[in-house]
């Protein structure tokens, strides 16, 4: 039985001297469905400098007004991954790109009137990558979601990830970013995560910044029936040691 792998591959990580799209098109050979969902958060903010709009953030999330979400579907949906279609292209896989908007794959609403243009995810609509998957495809999203009938909105990649990977009942995601996983307040790997600890950790602030997202992905997916665990993308190979079911990184348990 083909193996259905949602992996988030990190901004932080794009452009290391990583094998992930090698990954990715070696795992779609061996006859596996790998779907990629990536960041970007680094590109947007430089795009944003560059055109001279302000950011401004509330609570550690970025507010989008109506300027800045053009800039964040230009560059996420334009370049962003555009770029990573090619590269899989390049290396001989049939990537095809798109993003939540594209066939209403991801609904979602706008939740923070300080927020702007932000939105939580509402609905996954898998029939759309599966018909991708059942023609050999290998999808390549851009976190942008849409609000009905046809607002765009700025949705964190983790989230996205997660929903996809649940509402598909993938067998697994995996989180790629520029940490070897989950670190407890002495910076050692936590290798198994249950809920009891991620509250516990979050609790003493040693969970924090960018990892929240992937841990309540990581669980939203878990409940779902779905493998999630998080590594360090830099590391060559690191995700056929993950999907090989290799003991790396931080794992979660339901
Ligand atoms: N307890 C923790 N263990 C490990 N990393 C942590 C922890 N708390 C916060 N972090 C931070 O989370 C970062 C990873 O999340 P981050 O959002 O920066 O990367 P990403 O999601 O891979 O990339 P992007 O957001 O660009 O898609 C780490 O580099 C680290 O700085
Ligand atoms: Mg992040």
């Amino acid at each position: 039985m083909a193996r259905t792998t949602v992996v988030k591959i990190g901004g932080s990580t794009l452009g290391s001297e990583d094998t992930t799209l090698q990954d990715v098109v070696a795992m779609h050979r061996a006859g596996d469905r790998p779907v990629v969902v990536h960041g970007g958060g680094a590109m947007i903010t430089d795009w944003l400098k560059r055109l001279d709009i302000p950011s401004q953030f509330v609570d550690g999330l970025r507010s989008t007004n109506a300027e800045a979400i053009d800039v964040v579907v230009g560059v996420l949906r334009g370049v962003v991954n555009t770029q990573l279609v090619g590269q899989i292209v390049a290396l001989g896989g049939r990537a095809v790109g798109l993003c939540g908007v594209d066939g209403g794959l991801v609904t979602a609403e706008r939740y923070d009137d300080r927020l702007g243009f932000v939105g939580r995810v509402t609905g996954v609509n898998a029939e759309v990558l599966r018909g991708l998957l059942d023609s050999g495809a290998i999808p390549v999203i851009a976190p942008i979601g849409l609000e009905p009938p046809s607002q765009p909105l700025n949705i964190n990649a983790d989230t996205v990830a997660g929903e996809v990977a649940r509402a598909l009942r993938a067998d697994s995601l995996v989180f790629l970013t520029d940490v070897e996983g989950l670190l407890d307040g002495q910076g050692a790997l936590v290798p198994e995560l249950d809920q009891a600890l991620a509250k516990a950790l979050r609790e003493a602030g040693v969970l924090a910044g960018g990892m929240i997202p992937k841990v309540d992905a990581c669980f939203r997916a878990a409940e779902a029936g779905v493998a999630a665990s998080m590594a360090d993308g830099t590391v060559p190979g690191m995700l056929r040691r993950v999907a090989f079911g290799e003991r790396v990184g931080t794992r979660i348990v339901a």
